[in-house]
């Protein structure tokens, strides 16, 4: 069983599980109620209301994961929180790991790794769910909450044991078998594949992924990949 740390407010989930990473602490989980200095991808920041969402890292120590394959955390990670949420409502994986529900941003995910001798030491995984925010600031028009989606009343308390027991399976199995499984997994639940979409300027069509989780998609003619890095995927008509 993954040890859990729950704090009522620190700065970030990630930063603590980054120090605890660091520290040459095992694997486990870090929540707070709020985070003071909550961060999201492309150095955004991330708004983290005391209470009204799942605020939380994984600290996780994959074992035998090439540095290259590091980033398939975050797959596992997707898969495993839209099975949590599924018997509240659809939520879909926009890639390569937001979670939407009604063409929204629902959660999101920040992954951060150290590597030693070519090999993973250490991923630190944040994920925010919104779970009861009524409303959200004006800056955040594609920020959504499972109450605003569903009318369902989540607490987070209660959503961290539901996404563990979907995760530790998954977790295992892909230190095992790779991201093939998981992959096979995503695409049902995928809101990007089949869609028109703009990357970095260029429209497109989504098509699958490759093994290696990359996208491949339809654009000027040709099939490129897209790697999960520091790219925005957005549709033609709004954020999904
Ligand atoms: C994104 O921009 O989509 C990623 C958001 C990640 C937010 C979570 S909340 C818990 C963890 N701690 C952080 O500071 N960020 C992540």
């Amino acid at each position: 069983m993954r040890q859990i740390f729950t704090f009522d407010e620190v700065d970030s989930t990630n930063a603590v599980a980054k120090r605890y990473a660091l520290e040459g602490r095992g694997e486990c989980a870090v929540a707070a109620a709020r985070q003071t200095a909550g961060r999201g991808r492309l150095a955004r920041s991330w708004e983290s209301p005391r209470g009204e969402g799942l605020w939380f890292s994984l600290l996780l120590r994959p074992e035998n994961v090439p540095a290259a394959q590091a980033g398939g955390a975050v797959f596992v990670a997707a898969l495993s929180m839209a099975e949590a949420l599924s018997p509240f409502g659809p939520a879909r994986i926009k890639w390569p790991n937001d979670l939407v529900m009604g063409g929204k941003k629902l959660c999101g995910m920040l992954a951060e790794a150290g590597f030693a001798q070519g090999m993973c030491d250490w991923i630190v995984l944040g994920i925010g769910v919104n779970l009861l925010q009524t409303a959200f600031p004006e800056a955040l028009p594609h920020a959504t909450s499972l109450l605003l989606q569903t009318g369902a009343r989540l607490a987070p308390q209660e959503l961290l044991p539901r996404f563990l027991s979907r995760f530790e399976p998954w977790y295992e199995r892909w230190q095992r078998e790779g991201l093939a499984p998981i992959l096979e997994g995503i695409r049902p639940l995928s809101a990007t594949l089949g869609q028109r979409v703009k990357i970095q300027g260029r429209e497109g069509e989504a098509l699958d992924f490759r093994e290696d989780g990359a996208l491949l998609w339809r654009v000027e003619g040709k099939t490129e990949a897209v790697l999960a890095g520091d790219v925005s995927v957005r549709g033609l008509y709004g954020y999904v």
